[in-house]
């Protein structure tokens, strides 16, 4: 069993339900060698371990005392034990002698918590027919597997490893074969090598084309990735679960690990943490040491450090941070930073798990920031929106920019794509600026008002507290590529105006082809409009036409007395939406839910639930995931929902805790908190 409690992008904070306890994630599973372990990783942090029932089963003795006492015994770690199945030692020695059923015998035999069946790791870059064969043997052997335990009912979770190679398709197909087994864990499989190689921007290809079928209701499990560099793009991907033997193979050659890389013991000068080991001895110390102590020192500081990593990790998720995180150590490597500018590629991918807002603000850290989701998916809705006649693109200063509307200009440029529509005597008549009479009707009602500014490139003035496009910093000194990028934006947008006029600091920033006349600015008076303000947010945040529905009547705005803010708005006296502070996102009363339902077609906003928990719902009770009939598919987590049965009646509204991709694939948990019902 495995709950999610927090989010951010495909990253999660979860738990995994074990008969051994509770095990929180994304976390690091130590691997025990079942002969060798000298090292009490328990005593280090470890809160879940794997070990390998195949050389337990190998060796006469082990097996003996595995059988008699269990396995917890046999490795004296009590709580949730992982094992694998052999397959490792099948892909480096070719054959084994065990089969996939006797393995999963053994493995329940011995009170394992996690048992894993015999998948083929196979090698990157082999023949397709290669890959494609191993991957439908793996295949075979999950579903006999889990069948297995099924039929024998054993009180045992299974792990169902995809594989397939560097071929992407596979990977995709093994993954979508094994989501309808209903395995306990997806553990990605085969990326050993690709590690080792350093081949990053081809394990972020595996994992992404992987994850596109993995059901999110389930723990998944990057295998063989031990290094607390990689953790954190890993988990971006929405891996919850890692193995080590890096920490003890590493120390045993004298290499420490760290979030910035490895380092060598003869290269130290100066101890690379704060670990216990690290504050109590000098590298001098170390090199003196006889080597079993030795060896032993470094792995406990490999298993600080890499469990540091991790609560660092999660707390990011909690805060919604990852991705700085991510982007800080993508450039510990040139090839993890290839790894994440590959990641940039897969942006529709974790838009879909975005949160629609978070608590913290968006940094941007470089040009790999461009391809966030929030970018994504704000650049998605300006392209999708409704546009009126003019356009006027004003220059970004300090935000809220509204606030700060930069009115050091003499003139605007009249920008043309097409200098070429002009005809010579038009142009002439240009010469003095914009001649009256002009088609030119620059009023608030047929023109749209656009900040340009990196990284969300346009953003409409009335949405300018809107969450990101407020919260959000970047660098004043801009970088060229992203000057591009919003430039290119800039030129692909412009082209749904009739006539678009452009602040000169832009027109030099991008270098952008306009033609020298110029308006002036005394016609561009951006007049504040509060109705117009709080209809547009709702028509970003809901669609085109709530804000008509939304706020009709005799409306009534009420601002903080503190902060000038919009907070309530009413009809006569009857509250419609609250927006709130920290976004500037409009929350619903009953009576705004009951106005965006009348203007919601089919599915959008809603969340259609099984007509047995109606009354629940109704009565103002939370919405579980198990009965969710049908939802929004643009709806993401955080956003205002409207609750209807199965006759599309509207019952009771609140806010989703959950995307739409996670609403069709929970069976647990809570998926909308709801704040109000209707009563019948
Ligand atoms: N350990 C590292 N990679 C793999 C893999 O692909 N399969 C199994 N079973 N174990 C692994
Ligand atoms: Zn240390």
């Amino acid at each position: 069993m495995f709950e999610i409690k927090a989010k951010d992008g495909k990253a999660r904070v979860g738990v995994l339900k074990t008969n051994h306890g509770d095990v929180k994630t994304p976390n690091l599973m130590p691997v025990i060698h079942p002969r060798k372990q000298t090292i009490d990783v328990g005593k280090y942090g470890a809160d879940i371990v794997i070990t390998n029932a195949y050389l337990i089963y190998k060796n006469e003795d082990l097996k003996e005392k595995a059988l008699e006492n269990g396995l917890h015994d046999l490795i004296n770690f009590d709580g949730p034990v992982m094992t694998d199945s052999g397959s490792f030692q099948l892909s480096v020695y070719g054959d084994i002698e065990i089969t996939n059923k006797e393995v999963i015998e053994f493995q329940e035999a011995i009170g394992t918590d996690i048992g894993t069946s015999l998948d083929i790791p196979t090698a990157p870059y082999v023949t397709r027919e290669q890959a494609e064969g191993d991957m439908e043997i793996t295949l075979e052997r999950a579903r006999e597997a889990i069948s297995y335990v099924k039929d024998n009912d054993y009180d045992m979770m299974i792990n169902s490893v995809v594989q397939g190679s560097t071929f992407l398709d596979l990977r995709e197909k093994c993954a979508e074969e094994l989501s309808k087994l209903d395995a306990d864990l997806y553990p990605i499989g085969a990326v050993v090598p690709l590690m080792e190689q350093y081949q990053y921007k081809d394990v972020v290809d595996v994992v992404m084309h992987s994850m596109k079928h993995l059901p999110d209701d389930t723990a998944r499990h990057l295998m063989g990735a031990g290094h607390p560099m990689v953790f954190a793009l890993a988990v971006a991907m929405g891996c919850d679960l890692f193995d080590s033997a890096a920490y003890i193979l590493y120390a045993e050659d004298d290499r420490f690990l760290t979030t910035r890389g490895t380092i060598k013991l003869e290269n130290l000068n100066e101890m690379p943490c704060s670990c216990e080991v690290c504050c109590k001895y000098t590298p001098d110390d170390l090199r003196a040491m006889d080597k079993e102590e030795r060896v032993n020192l470094i792995a406990q500081h490999n298993l600080h450090v890499s469990f540091a990593e991790l609560r660092l990790i999660r707390q990011a998720i909690y805060e919604g941070s990852l991705m700085e995180l991510v982007e800080e150590r993508c450039r510990a490597h040139p090839l993890l930073l290839d790894a994440l500018r590959c990641l940039g590629d897969y942006s529709d991918d974790i838009e879909v798990y975005e949160p629609r807002s978070k608590k913290s603000a968006f940094f941007y850290t470089g040009p790999e920031s461009l391809k966030r989701a929030e970018v994504t998916r704000h650049l998605n809705k300006m392209r999708a929106r409704k546009t009126k006649k003019n356009l006027v693109v004003l220059a970004g200063n300090r935000k809220p920019y509204s606030k700060f509307i930069n009115k050091d200009y003499k003139k605007f440029y009249l920008y043309s794509l097409d200098e070429d529509n002009l005809t010579e005597e038009e142009l002439s008549k240009f010469e003095d600026g914009i001649p009256e009479g002009f088609d030119l009707n620059i009023k608030d009602e047929n023109t749209d008002y656009l900040v340009f500014d990196i990284p969300f490139c346009l953003i409409p003035l009335e949405l300018d507290e809107v969450y990101p496009l407020s919260q959000n910093e970047a660098p004043k000194i801009n970088d060229e590529i992203a000057v591009e990028f919003a430039r290119d934006f800039l030129v692909e947008y412009a082209e749904k105006y009739d006539n678009v006029l452009i602040h000169p600091r832009i027109v030099d920033l991008c270098e952008l082809d306009y033609i020298d006349l110029y308006v002036d600015p005394e016609r561009i008076k951006v007049r504040k409009n509060d109705l117009e303000k709080i209809k547009s947010i709702a028509d970003y945040q809901f669609g085109d036409g709530a804000g008509e529905a939304l706020f009709t009547g005799k409306i009534e705005i009420e601002k903080s007395k503190k902060t000038g803010k919009i907070r309530h708005i009413f009809d006569k006296k009857q509250n419609i939406v609250n927006m709130r502070a920290s976004d500037s996102l409009l929350i619903l009363s009953k009576l705004g839910a009951k106005r965006l339902y009348s203007c919601s077609e089919g599915m959008k906003n809603k969340v259609m639930i099984s007509n047995s928990v109606e009354s629940f719902a109704r009565d103002g009770k939370s919405v579980f995931s198990k009965f969710i009939v049908d939802c929004d598919e643009n709806m993401r987590s955080n956003d205002e929902v409207l609750i209807v049965n199965e006759e599309d009646e509207l019952l009771a509204f609140g806010k989703a805790l959950i995307g739409a991709k996670e609403m069709n694939d929970f069976s647990v948990g809570q998926a909308i908190k709801t704040r109000k019902g209707f009563k019948k």
